[in-house]
């Protein structure tokens, strides 16, 4: 009789007998930078996550790198004097997320270092594009993603985050980036990035609500599956070099159809409201935060993830470690 139960008899069977390894190597750590120097404070909703200044998030790398943490998603914290309606600071090479990018790369050059390249963190109408009579606009936008992007790859990091989730960001930044000698700067695609009241918690910590309206224009509506495969085929062609799916928990149907079609590396990003849930629900007592976290991180990859973006990354290495 086929007893399903004896591959699970023991802990030697069972981890003979298991299909998915999570480790240190899968996770991308998401960062907040702030501009000065002995900054650090934590956003109300994401407990244990800092927004650190450069001398804190350069010591904050260092640590991760020695755990064997290799990927880093720098966000950063606009202050609200510094917002317009077009971004440009975003490419001021003064500006203090650049200049702080290429210290990250000088000190530390063997971590991998990922951008955000959107306006939203940088625009005063607190969404991903131009904003003109309550509309988002899309091409008008490609001019500062350009120079955003050149501006990133400058500072020596090695991919550029196009986050918006509009159209042509892909193909648009990969030939500008090409044309001006940086075509060894791979390009992380934000390509099925939903919609979703998940990122509540991200946005305080960036203080970067929209000052009106949503972003059901440009993020997928949470219910569609086959509009990812098209935004998927639209990137692989643009060239992107990964494609993500955001947020993760929720849409791991959505990683393993891209993970089955596309033959280059899928990433998840577990945001930050699956994280502020299992943290709260942990200082409540109603779970067991460490082992949820876990399962949740397994679960990912299990999905189909070669990559996952999350703000467990460091608790999570430290447990791996330490097992
Ligand atoms: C915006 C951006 C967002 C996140 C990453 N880049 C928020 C948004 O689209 O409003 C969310 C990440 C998270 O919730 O952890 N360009």
């Amino acid at each position: 009789m086929r007893r399903p139960r004896r591959n699970r008899a023991s802990a030697a069977i069972r981890d003979l007998a298991e299909e998915t390894t999570l480790t240190t190597n899968d996770f991308i750590f998401p960062l907040f930078l702030i501009e000065g120097i002995h900054r650090k404070s934590e956003p109300a909703s994401m407990p244990g996550i800092f927004r650190l200044s450069e001398d804190l998030i350069l010591k904050e790398i260092e640590a991760c790198l020695k755990l064997g943490i290799k990927g880093f998603a720098i966000f950063p914290v606009v202050a609200a004097a510094y917002k317009d309606k077009y971004a440009s600071e975003s490419y001021d090479p003064e500006f203090f997320y650049l200049k702080s990018l290429k210290r990250i790369k000088k000190e530390f050059p063997e971590a991998l270092v990922i951008t955000d390249t959107a306006m939203d963190p940088y625009s005063s109408d607190g969404h991903d594009g131009i904003v003109e009579g309550g509309k988002i606009l899309n091409d008008e936008t490609l001019n500062i993603l350009g120079q955003m992007a050149l501006a990133q790859a400058g500072t020596g990091v090695d991919m550029i985050g196009p986050s918006d989730m509009m159209d042509f960001r892909v193909g648009y930044i990969r030939n500008i980036l090409d044309e001006n000698g940086f075509s060894d700067t791979g390009i992380m695609s934000y390509t099925a990035k939903y919609a979703s009241a998940f990122y509540g918690p991200f946005r305080e910590a960036l203080d970067s609500i929209p000052k009106f309206g949503d972003k059901k224009t440009y993020q997928m509506n949470p219910a569609n599956s086959d509009e990812a495969m098209l935004e998927a085929e639209l990137d692989f062609n643009e060239g992107a070099d990964v494609l993500m799916v955001k947020p993760a928990l929720a849409y791991l149907d959505i990683i393993q159809r891209l993970k089955g079609a596309f033959n280059i590396p899928v990433a998840a990003y577990n945001v930050s409201g699956e994280y502020s849930m299992i943290k709260a629900a942990g200082e409540k007592g109603w779970l067991d935060s460490e082992k949820t976290m876990m399962e949740s991180l397994l679960s990912i990859k299990r999905s189909g993830a070669d990559m996952i973006f999350t703000y467990f990354a460091k608790e999570a290495a430290q447990l791996l470690k330490n097992q």
